[in-house]
C-alpha cells in the first residue's frame, strides 16, 4: 500500500550501494535511534538561514528577528507538551540525553533523596541520576519486558519519605513497550515526589499532556530530542517545574548568557530559561524543531500511530512465520495497545552484528543491533545469567565488544511502506536459512561486522564522507 506520507521526508528512496555492486533504494528502520529530516523543517530552515544571525545580543534586524524566531520555537516546545507557562520553564538542550543531565544537576535533592527510575530505561535516564543520589529501579517482567504497575507502586509507596522522584521512560526503545505513566505519576506524587517522563521515544509518535501543575496525575518534568521528531538539527528539550530548580547549585555549565552580573567577586544568576543556556543557542536546532511540531500539529498522530502499528504489525506477523527467529518483548501482532512500532529480534545462529551487516550491505536496510544503550534491560530480555553477565563485563572492559549480548531492532517511522517490510522480511527469511553471501571480518573492539574487502565508498553518494584530505580542497 503506497504511502501517502512518504513523501514529507527527504532521502525515503535514497538509493545505496550492495556488496554485489547493484544498487537499491534504501529502507530505514532505524527511527527509534533518528529520523530522517521532513522536507518542511529543510524548506522552512532554507527560508531562515538567509535571516539567521546572533541570539539575545545583537540589535540589528537579524538578530532582533532570530531571537523572536528562537523565543517563539520555545512557546511551540513547551506547548506541544502541554507546559503552563507559568509553572514550567522550557530549556533547550542538544538532546535529551543533556536534558536529563541538567535536570539531574538541577532539581532540588535533599541528603540521602532516592530517585526512581524504571528498569527498562535507556542509559540516559539512569546514569545522571546514580551520578547524584541513591537509585532505585522499578522491576519489568522479563517474559514481555512490560513495566510491574503493581510492583511498581508497591516499590514507590516504599520509598515515601526519602522519594524526590520518579523517572520513567514514556516507551522502550528497545521493545516500544508504553509505560503506565499516569498511574506511576499518580504514585510519585501520593509518595511526596515529583515525576519526569523521559518522551525521547513516545514523543514522535503519541501526544503528550503535562497536565495542570496541581492534577495528581501531572507529569513534573518533560525530555524529547528534536532528532527522533525528523528534525536533525541538534536540538533537545527540557521542560521543568521551576519550584523544583535548586537555583542555590547555579548552572551546570557556567558562561555567556547565565548571567545578570558579573564582578571578580560576585555572580549573580539569570533566572530560567537563560541561566540554563550557556553560550550562543542552536536557533537553527530551535526553528526546526518548532516546523517539525507544527507539522505534528497539522497531520495529528491518528495517521502516524495507526500507519506504523499496521507496519508493525505486518513485520511482526512475517517474523514470527520464520523458523529460527526469535521476537522479544510482546509478540502479538493484533495487539498494538500501548506499545510503540519497535521489534527487537535474533536470527538462530546469526550473532546480531552479523545479522544488521548483512542486512545493510547486501540488502540496503538499515537497522541497529546490540544492547540500545539499555544494558540492563537487554539482558534482562535475553535472560542472560550472572556467569555470563560477568563473563560480558570482563570482555567489554577488555575492549573486546563481540560478546556483548543483543538483538537487531527494527523500528518504524510514519513514511515506512508495506514493501520495505517485505524486503526486510524477505532478508531475514534468507539469513534464518544461512543465505550470507558476502565475507565480513569481526571488528572486536567495535563489535561489528563490516565487509571483509571493506566499506563503500561513502563518498559518492556524499563528497564529504571521506577521509579528511585538506590538499584536495580547490583553493578560492
Ligand atoms: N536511544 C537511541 C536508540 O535507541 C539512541 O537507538
Amino acid at each position: 500500500m503506497a504511502n501517502p506520507l512518504r513523501c514529507e521526508v527527504l532521502g525515503a528512496d535514497a538509493p545505496v550501494p550492495l556488496l554485489d555492486g547493484s544498487t537499491v533504494p534504501y529502507a530505514n528502520f532505524d527511527n527509534a535511534a533518528s529520523t530522517p529530516c521532513l522536507r518542511t523543517v529543510w524548506q522552512r530552515l532554507s527560508e531562515f538561514l538567509p535571516w539567521y544571525s546572533s541570539v539575545h545580543r545583537g540589535s540589528g534586524y537579524k538578530s532582533r528577528l532570530s531571537t523572536v524566531a528562537y523565543d517563539r520555537a520555545r512557546e511551540a516546545a513547551g506547548e506541544f507538551v502541554g507546559a503552563d507557562p507559568s509553572a514550567h520553564t522550557v530549556v533547550f538542550v542538544k538532546n535529551t540525553t543533556e536534558a536529563v543531565n541538567k535536570l539531574a544537576h538541577r532539581l532540588r535533592l535533599r541528603p540521602g533523596a532516592t530517585v526512581l527510575t524504571t528498569a527498562m530505561e535507556h542509559h540516559s535516564n539512569d546514569l545522571p541520576w546514580r551520578a547524584r543520589c541513591r537509585v532505585g529501579f522499578l522491576p519489568v517482567r522479563p517474559e514481555d519486558g512490560t513495566l510491574d504497575a503493581d510492583a511498581a507502586e508497591a516499590a514507590i509507596r516504599a520509598e515515601a519519605g526519602r522519594l524526590a522522584l520518579v523517572a520513567a521512560t514514556g516507551a522502550s526503545n528497545v521493545t516500544g513497550n508504553v509505560n503506565p505513566f499516569r498511574r506511576l505519576a499518580r504514585a510519585a506524587h501520593e509518595a511526596g515526589a515529583l515525576f519526569l517522563l523521559d518522551a525521547a521515544q513516545l514523543a514522535p509518535h503519541r501526544p503528550i499532556d503535562m497536565l495542570a501543575p496541581d492534577d495528581p496525575e501531572r507529569i513534573d518534568f518533560v525530555v524529547y530530542s528534536a532528532h527522533k521528531m525528523y528534525a536533525p538539527f541538534g536540538s533537545g528539550v527540557l521542560v521543568a517545574r521551576r519550584d523544583a530548580l535548586d537555583d542555590e547549585r547555579g548552572p551546570d555549565q557556567r558562561g555567556g548568557g547565565t548571567v545578570r552580573v558579573v564582578t571578580h567577586d560576585h555572580v549573580g544568576w539569570a533566572d530560567t530559561p537563560e541561566v540554563d543556556e550557556a553560550g550562543s543557542p542552536n536557533v537553527v536546532g530551535a526553528v526546526a524543531l518548532h516546523e517539525a511540531i507544527r507539522f505534528y500539529r497539522r497531520h495529528g498522530f491518528g495517521l502516524i500511530e495507526q500507519t506504523e502499528n499496521r507496519l508493525a504489525a505486518r513485520l511482526l506477523r512475517g517474523l514470527l512465520a520464520i523458523p529460527g527467529v526469535t521476537v522479544y518483548g510482546r509478540s502479538d501482532p493484533e495487539d498494538f495497545e500501548n506499545r510503540l512500532a519497535v521489534v527487537p529480534f535474533n536470527v538462530q545462529g546469526v550473532p546480531h552484528a552479523l545479522a544488521a551487516a548483512v542486512l545493510a550491505y547486501e540488502h540496503g536496510i538499515g537497522v541497529r543491533a546490540g544492547c540500545f544503550c539499555a544494558h540492563p534491560y537487554v539482558k534482562t530480555l535475553l535472560r542472560v545469567g550472572p556467569d555470563e553477565e560477568r563473563r560480558m563485563v570482563a570482555a567489554l572492559m577488555a575492549d573486546d565488544r563481540s560478546r556483548l549480548p543483543g538483538a537487531v531492532r527494527a523500528s518504524f517511522g510514519f513514511y515506512n511502506e508495506d514493501s520495505e517490510v517485505d524486503r526486510l522480511l524477505e532478508a531475514v527469511a534468507r539469513l534464518a536459512r544461512g543465505e550470507i553471501r558476502g565475507e565480513y571480518r569481526l571488528d572486536r573492539a567495535a563489535g561489528e561486522y563490516v565487509p571483509a574487502r571493506g566499506e563503500p565508498d561513502y563518498s559518492q553518494s556524499f563528497a564529504l564522507a571521506c577521509s579528511p584530505r585538506w590538499d584536495r580542497v580547490p583553493p578560492c
